[in-house]
């Protein structure tokens, strides 16, 4: 696995010291870890960053690793990756997550060394002629279900899509929602939303905007959204309690969560929880489906329903060929109504 250098600057924080750390000698680190946040930069300029120090000199790294220069520093870096996912901030979750669609959004991701949930349209549950009607770029292969096929939208209606990648579901929700309608989507990632606005004007979709942000705060306004969808993105927050929460607080009173999501059937292994390629590629982040009741539940939602598809098994199986991981996950619609009036 590569690094990145933004992890460095949590080597003080007390799960890097903690005692289960193990140091190894040497790791790979690719060039592009460094962009955007070189600290040999920060250093000759002397630029102070928060939390950041960066005292070394660790410019020297190329494709196959690092050249010279492996400092302490780095091999914080590295310590700060042997934590797995479980047991890191949920700030480190975040940047990896945002790292690994980064890399997706700008195709340097070829799933290589990545776990891979590139998946068929059709398996995932849209039409030959849903296919037709987004453009072709916006439809990256990352879902793991179909929200719109629970979400019943109608003409001039809000929508707003949790984590919406290149927009594809977007432009379906546009279409479906017309001209006196607006879709909103959100995404945390720089080079989704690049190109999730360049899909947008390509196209000519005129009620579709994208915003950057974190669905743990999302950047709508309170009671204005009527329908909120997702498309496998919920699993990977590690505060699913706050994407619930901000989810209700933008729903009008009658609004309705359509979400897709992976969900937990069975207690995973601890070598795929500790697995951080199987955190980014949607898996171990899944939450059972009794937990994502009651995060529901404790939101305020209620006509909860969260229906496993067993049909999704045949995909998921190819998302870590030869773990069984099909016997521990599902696909699901997850469907939630926002009460009139708040019950106490
Ligand atoms: C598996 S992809 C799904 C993309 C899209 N929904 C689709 O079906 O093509 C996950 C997306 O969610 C975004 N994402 C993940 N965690 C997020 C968070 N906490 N806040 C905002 N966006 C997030 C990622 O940047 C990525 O674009």
């Amino acid at each position: 696995m590569s690094l990145r250098a933004d992890n460095f600057s949590r080597t003080s924080s007390p799960s890097v010291m903690s005692p289960k750390l193990r140091v190894v000698p040497s790791f790979p680190v690719l060039r592009t870890d460094y962009i955007g946040i070189s600290p040999i930069h920060l250093h000759s300029a002397g630029v102070t960053r928060n939390g950041f120090k960066a005292r070394a000199k660790f410019a020297t790294t190329s494709e196959r690793g690092l050249k010279r220069g492996v400092m302490k520093c780095v091999l914080s870096m590295r310590k700060v990756m042997e934590i797995p996912p479980t047991e890191s901030s949920s700030a480190t979750v975040r940047e990896e997550v945002r790292r690994r669609y980064g890399a997706s959004a700008s195709g340097k991701s070829a799933c290589a060394n990545d776990c891979c949930t590139s998946t068929e349209l059709t398996d995932l549950g849209y039409s030959a002629e849903d296919a037709a009607a987004a453009p072709e770029a916006a439809d990256l292969g990352l879902g793991c279900g179909n929200p719109l096929a629970i979400a019943s939208l109608k003409d001039g209606q809000v929508v707003l899509d949790l984590g919406s990648g290149a927009g594809f579901d977007c432009f379906l929700a546009a279409r479906a929602v017309g001209k006196s309608g607006r879709v909103i989507g959100v995404d945390m990632t720089h080079e989704m939303l690049t190109k999730a606005r360049e899909n947008a004007e390509k196209n000519g979709f005129t009620n579709v905007e994208f915003r950057l942000g974190e669905i743990e705060a999302l950047p709508v306004a309170d009671n204005s959204v009527d329908v909120v969808i997702s498309n496998c993105v919920i699993n990977l927050s590690p505060e699913k309690q706050r994407v619930f929460n901000e989810a209700f607080r933008v729903l009008k009173p009658g609004g309705r969560l359509a979400v897709a999501d992976m969900v937990a059937t069975a207690p995973l292994p601890d070598d795929i929880k500790a697995d951080w390629a199987a955190y980014t590629g949607c898996m171990s982040g899944a939450s059972q489906i009794t937990e994502l009741e009651g995060m529901l539940q404790a939101s305020g939602f209620r006509d909860i329903k969260i229906a496993p598809k067993d049909s999704s098994r045949s995909f998921i199986r190819e998302w870590l060929p030869g773990k069984r991981i099909e016997d521990y996950l599902i696909s699901a619609a997850i469907e939630a109504v926002k009460p009139q009036r708040r019950f106490s």
